[in-house]
């Protein structure tokens, strides 16, 4: 009697079943493969909105392989080798592992210094974070030893870091606010988790968390304050989404540039969002998904008999304009300028001290770098020309007196 199962297969049948199962898997394979490369697109350009390269890249260095400096104000903390390497990189991180370090700042070694801004990316969702750990894992292994940190005692303990993250650090998962559109909630997302534009314009209390009730409030870093960009101070600026979208792709518009640190977010970072992205930021940073109408640039007319009027012509207009009007390609308008229509006057005066080295915008666009005057005009000279270029261009009172030029220079030049 032939038993009813058989362990030995009849080779036709072996080779049919194979056939089969071949036939089954391939698809679902292929789809695995698609979803894969697709994850891996997806992790590229959320690196981008991320920055991670700009933090990860030492200059002259090669991609992702860490070693920039971080002053921090407890000595300078360098970032790390994040290629898929498994010696020196973070190719042995699975992603659990991944996960912590992006969401709670632990890595394989500890815990990580909020240099790293995890502080953020904790609101990252976990689809976004896998497809970042896929594009990650699909890096060139590059081997480079990572650099010791330069972390003052008690700070150099990372268990330390552990009580830190207990006080500070508040995993928050991203809620999205329904009473909001799809859009401003998206914006919202951009900025705050991948964007981590508040690690900046955030104050920090005095354990270095930020304070999440002055939230974009502005707060000094480098010499230059990260400005107020709540909503209700850019709309008092007039910025409009237009103003902020060709901020964000060319580093400069209707309302002037970016300079200092802003420059590199914009240039790395920003620069990339799709259109569909850049409404989204643009509509959460205004809080409106309505059109915001241009109003007319200010000029409130020159005033030859204030002692800042000589000083703007002399010095000043041969590049900004005689009626501030700007050059194509030498130097931005002041008519309208954001710089001295905030509140804070810290910016207008740091640039008239230190000047901005020159920057690229586009195939198109490129200013004349602005020389700085600390040397040539005096502390009574700066206080005469900001308040002038602020009665004249701007909403803004003439009242820095030189006790405000004094602190400016202080914090401006105690950074390098
Ligand atoms: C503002 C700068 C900055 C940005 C932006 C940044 N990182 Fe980091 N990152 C750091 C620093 C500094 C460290 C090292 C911290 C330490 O040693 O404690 C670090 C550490 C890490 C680690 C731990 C690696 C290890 O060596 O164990 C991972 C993973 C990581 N970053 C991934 C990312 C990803 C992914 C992004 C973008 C979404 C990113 N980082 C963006 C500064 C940054
Ligand atoms: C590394 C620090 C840093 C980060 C991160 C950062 N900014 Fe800034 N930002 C600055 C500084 C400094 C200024 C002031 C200089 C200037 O006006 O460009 C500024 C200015 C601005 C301005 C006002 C520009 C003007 O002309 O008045 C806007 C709007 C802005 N940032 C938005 C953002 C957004 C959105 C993000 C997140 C994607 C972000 N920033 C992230 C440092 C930063
Ligand atoms: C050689 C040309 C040149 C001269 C002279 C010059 N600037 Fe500038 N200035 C620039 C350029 C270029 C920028 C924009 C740089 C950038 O952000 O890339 C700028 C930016 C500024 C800003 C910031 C504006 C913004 O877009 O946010 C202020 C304020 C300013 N200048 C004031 C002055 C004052 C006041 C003087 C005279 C004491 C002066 N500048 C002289 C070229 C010049």
């Amino acid at each position: 009697m032939k038993p009813a199962y058989s362990s030995h297969l009849s080779p036709l049948y072996s080779l049919v079943l194979a056939l089969c199962l071949c036939l089954v898997a391939l698809p679902s394979m292929a789809a695995d493969k698609d979803e894969e490369t697709s994850a891996i697109e997806r992790g590229a350009y959320l690196m981008k909105i991320g920055d991670c390269v700009a933090c990860h890249t030492a200059v002259g260095g090669r991609e992702l392989t860490g070693g920039l400096p971080f002053e921090t104000p407890f000595g300078p903390v360098y970032s790390t080798n994040i290629t898929s390497d498994k010696d020196t990189g973070i190719g042995n991180y699975s992603y659990d592992d991944f996960y912590d370090a992006m969401h709670h700042g632990v890595g394989i070694n500890g815990n990580l210094y909020p240099a790293m801004p995890y502080t953020s990316y904790s609101l990252l969702t976990d689809e976004d974070t896998r497809a970042i750990y896929a594009y990650l894992m699909s890096t060139k292994p590059i081997k480079q030893a990572n650099l010791d940190n330069d972390v003052s005692f008690p700070f150099n303990l990372r268990f330390g870091l552990k009580g830190w993250n207990l006080i500070a650090h508040d995993a928050k998962v991203f809620k999205p606010n329904n009473a909001k559109s799809e859009s401003w909630n998206r914006g919202n997302y951009l900025v705050n988790a991948l964007g981590h534009c508040g690690e900046c314009h955030t104050p920090r209390d005095t354990l270095y968390a930020m304070e999440p009730d002055k939230h974009f409030q502005g707060a000094i870093i480098e010499g230059l304050e990260a400005s107020d960009i709540t909503p209700s101070e850019l709309n008092r600026q007039n910025w409009t989404h237009e103003d902020l979208n060709n901020l964000f792709t060319e580093g400069y518009s209707r309302k002037g540039t970016v300079f200092g640190g802003m420059y590199p977010v914009v240039y790395h970072s920003f620069s990339h969002l799709t259109d569909t992205d850049m409404l989204a930021v643009s509509r959460y940073l205004l809080d409106t998904d309505d059109n915001i109408e241009p109003q007319k640039l200010t000029f409130n007319g020159h005033n030859p008999k204030l002692p800042g009027y000589p000083l703007y012509k002399g010095y000043c207009a041969g590049c900004h304009g005689q009626n501030g009007e700007g050059r194509p390609n030498v130097a931005p308008a002041m008519a309208g300028n954001a710089t001295l229509d905030k509140a804070s006057p810290h910016n207008v005066v740091a640039v008239i001290l230190k000047g901005i080295d020159s920057q690229h915008y586009n195939s198109t666009t490129s200013f004349y770098a602005m020389p700085g005057y600390a040397k040539e005009l005096d502390e009574e000279q700066i206080k005469d020309l900001a308040n002038y270029l602020r009665l004249t261009w701007s909403n803004q009172p003439a009242n820095l007196d030189i006790k405000t030029i004094r602190n400016v220079k202080e914090t401006v030049f105690s950074h390098n």
